[in-house]
């Protein structure tokens, strides 16, 4: 059986930041979780290993992939942290070991080098490629054209520091080889470390096959080590994921200005207006207008839908509905067909029918709303009682004057009117008229005595 080992027990000192790095976001997802989507795809593997340490809870918290977790006990390199893994790995077949940040590798790189793996008959086959400034990663050191060792930027010597081939922190090597040698790396280097990578010379010293694969350099293939390396990546990727967007016929005003997480998918001839952030997995339909200044989360848009100045997390809008300026759409809300959300208007955890206007100034939530109901300015739906939160329920064809409560638990009947500034606190069947607020008393010649008398 083979194994899939990620390393995530560090805490990534260069960061200095207090998250562990493994964790950090990039774009909107942590590191890790792009790495852990990509090996689950591959086919060689039964049994996924992720090495947990620094903040282990935290790490373990955001991994939504079925791994098991090994713990290592003190963070002593990424030999040891391997160490851990014998008793969860068969003796038999090969690893994958990928270092935790190292997050766009590419499933088809992935597939190459264990390919190579297994057509060379190889014990270690490790990724490498060849960096203008290779500062800080381990350098590949070969005599006679083999490679012999790999060494890390602090044991350097001078002639070895003009080394551009790197090593990627990507390794395939056969369970056999890996645990008996693994127990002879010791820690006897600048930075009292157990490397990992002093296996290449052990292996070598047994004069048993190792190859690597050299690629060309490109930013998916990169590790994090710091904040200035994590910002470089961002904007790399973002453009990447951008310009695939731009080649889909979506078109992206003031490109620099948007955001847009790599789940997310849109659909030809919509257009992307400045200041936009779309992220999770949202799904937008073709020819809507999105934007600006909006913020679109884990949403499924339909076609023809226009999204202006707004805020929407978990939510469903069908076609040719528009929603702002300054809507705030949550948790769970379905807005229906031909709607018209308006300004200043929150929604949560409630599903509006068609052809439904809640065109200003009102707060929808935890209802459920039939097909055309005009909802007037300033209509709430009163759900929460200091301590539960309560249902309406409103039917089809209902008039709700401006201004008015609905005060919850309550059910509206189909085809009702309420007059404005009402406050309705029993249930309304079919058909019904209900006004419910204080009669108006007028006095004649009487603001006298209520205004100011001017000097
Ligand atoms: C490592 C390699 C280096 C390579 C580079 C590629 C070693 C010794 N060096 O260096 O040759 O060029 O990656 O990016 O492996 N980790 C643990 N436990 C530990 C220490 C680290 O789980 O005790 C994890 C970290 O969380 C991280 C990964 O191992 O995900 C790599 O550690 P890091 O310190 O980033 O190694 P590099 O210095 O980048
Ligand atoms: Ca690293």
């Amino acid at each position: 059986m083979n194994s899939v080992i990620l390393l995530a027990a560090g805490k990534g000192i260069r960061m200095n930041t207090n998250i562990p790095k493994c964790i950090f976001p990039l774009l909107d997802k942590p590191l890790i979780s792009y790495l852990i989507k990509t090996v689950k795809e591959l086919d060689f593997f039964q049994n996924y290993l992720c090495v947990v340490g620094y903040q282990k809870d935290k790490v373990m918290n955001v991994v939504d992939s079925e791994v098991t977790f090994i713990e290592q006990i003190e963070q002593l390199g990424t030999g040891d942290a391997i160490k851990y893994c014998e008793n969860n790995v068969d003796s038999e077949g090969f690893s994958l070991i990928l270092n935790g940040d190292i997050p766009l590798i590419k499933k088809d790189t992935l597939n190459a080098l264990i390919e190579k793996h297994i057509a060379e008959k190889n014990a270690l086959t490790f990724l490498t490629t060849s960096l203008y400034n290779p500062r800080g990663y381990g350098r590949i050191i070969k005599e006679n054209n083999n490679i012999v060792k790999i060494c890390e930027e602090d044991e350097l010597n001078d002639l070895e520091s003009d080394i551009c081939e790197v090593n990627l922190g990507v390794y395939v090597i056969n369970n056999n080889v890996l645990f008996p040698l693994i127990k002879k790396i010791d820690n006897k280097n600048n930075k009292r470390e157990f490397y990992f990578t002093d296996i290449v010379k052990l292996i070598a010293n047994e004069h048993l096959k190792i190859n690597a694969m050299y690629i060309n350099d490109d930013f998916h293939v990169h590790g994090i080590n710091d904040l200035t390396s994590l910002s470089i990546m961002e904007k790399a990727f973002s453009e990447e994921i951008k310009n695939n967007h731009l080649n889909n016929g979506v078109y992206l005003i003031n490109k620099d200005s948007i955001i847009i997480g790599s789940d997310v998918k849109i659909k030809k001839g919509t257009i992307i207006h400045p200041n936009t952030i779309i992220y999770g997995d949202t799904l937008i339909g073709e020819d809507c207008i999105i934007g600006p200044n909006s913020e679109i989360k884990n949403t499924f848009i339909g076609d023809n839908v226009q999204v202006n100045h707004s805020k929407l997390i978990d939510c469903h809008i069908k076609n040719n509905s528009t929603v702002g300026p300054f809507a705030h759409l949550r948790n769970g809300t379905q807005i229906g067909e031909n709607n018209r959300i308006g300004n200043f208007v929150e929604i949560k955890k409630s599903v509006i029918g068609n052809k439904t206007n809640v065109a200003h100034l009102t707060y929808i939530g935890d209802t459920i709303s039939g097909e055309n109901v005009n909802f007037g300015c300033g209509v709430i739906t009163v759900n929460y009682d200091g301590i539960n939160k309560h249902q309406t329920k409103i039917g089809n064809n209902v008039f709700i004057g401006c201004n008015s409560n609905l005060i919850a638990p309550i059910d509206i009947g189909d085809n009702v009117f309420i007059a404005a500034g009402s406050t309705i606190t029993s249930s309304l069947e079919d058909n019904a008229f209900s006004i419910a607020r204080s009669k108006q008393i007028t006095k004649k010649d009487y603001s006298i005595k209520y205004l100011y008398k001017k000097d």
